[in-house]
């Protein structure tokens, strides 16, 4: 089981599109994944077909109090329409918590692990054994839920469009998570920084960014780039996941390739994945 919050200040660096895309495929493959949609914009949530009727989903419940069974966690978990993807859902509503969050944290508590950072962190382990990937899909901004997604991860990963980079975004999230893990003595990676929507691999744009960002960021670059395309901008106009919508489209291969640059796939379910791309071939690349 492994948790993944997908975070980067910025928008439209294709956050969203990777967690459905990655959830999407890994169900499709038989892995069972629960993607948390903590955008208030809900667009993940939109994706999987969860309206917005959701009114009896209760956030203070997930996230100011600490539960003591799986049941009372298990009922805000929604089943979506593809296969083995089930869904806690956002809403508006998500935007109040980020206040009650704050406010709670000025109350005085007796130690660390009493902290309302940490409570998402605890509830979300009495349902984790039930997912083999929980993806955590996150705003732009930087608020308390940031800080309880990052808090309830096993590691943060983020996308990075190739017309909008900075290191400056890249080291201040670093710095968070070291802060956070010192704060809370936790363990929370940072996973890496992937491209995303790049136009031509080769391009000038694209391997100077490659080699500049390698360079600075080192072991935390990951050198798997999503290929901009058409098709995943019209997936997400339509509100569909891209593997549904498109199985031609070889940005499903890149996010293939970055899963198992991730060590998200074992060879079976790799070679299963490329199978069900329409004219893929099926070697499993070197790292
Ligand atoms: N690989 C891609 N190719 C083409 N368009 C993309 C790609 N990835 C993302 N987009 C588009 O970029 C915009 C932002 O993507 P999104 O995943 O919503 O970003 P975020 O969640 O970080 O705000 C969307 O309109 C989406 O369709
Ligand atoms: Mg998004």
């Amino acid at each position: 089981m492994q948790k993944i919050t997908f975070m980067n200040f910025k928008g439209g660096v294709g956050k969203t599109t990777s967690v459905c895309t990655m959830a999407e495929m890994l169900g499709q493959v038989g892995y069972n994944v629960l993607i948390i949609d903590l955008d208030p914009q809900s667009n993940t949530s939109r994706v999987f077909g969860i309206q917005d009727d959701i009114e009896e989903l209760n956030y203070e419940h997930l996230f100011l109090e600490k539960q003591n069974s799986k049941a009372e966690i298990e009922r805000f978990i929604l089943s979506t329409e593809y296969k083995n993807v089930y869904m806690l859902p956002s809403s508006e509503s998500l935007c109040d918590i980020i206040y009650k969050i704050y406010d709670k944290t000025k109350e005085p508590v007796n130690n660390t692990d009493e902290r309302p950072e940490l409570i998402f962190e605890k509830n979300l382990r009495l349902i984790e054994n039930d997912f083999d990937y929980i993806f955590l899909d996150t705003s732009p901004f930087k608020t308390y839920l940031s800080y309880c997604s990052i808090l309830a991860s096993d590691k943060v990963v983020t996308p990075i469009s190739l017309d909008n980079f900075s290191y400056e975004g890249v080291h201040k999230l670093i710095n968070l998570i070291v802060d956070l893990n010192m704060q809370f003595q936790k363990n929370v990676e940072f996973g890496g920084v992937f491209l995303t929507k790049v136009k031509s691999k080769s391009s000038n744009l694209y391997t100077e960014m490659n080699s500049s960002y390698e360079q600075e960021l080192d072991e935390a670059f990951i050198p798997i780039a999503i290929r901009d395309l058409i098709a995943v901008a019209e997936a997400n106009t339509v509100f569909q996941p891209l593997f549904s919508y498109n199985k031609k489209c070889a940005a499903l291969n890149d996010y293939i390739e970055l899963m198992n640059y991730l060590d998200m796939l074992d060879n079976k379910h790799y070679k299963l994945l490329k199978k069900l791309l329409v004219g893929k071939s099926t070697t499993k690349k070197q790292k």
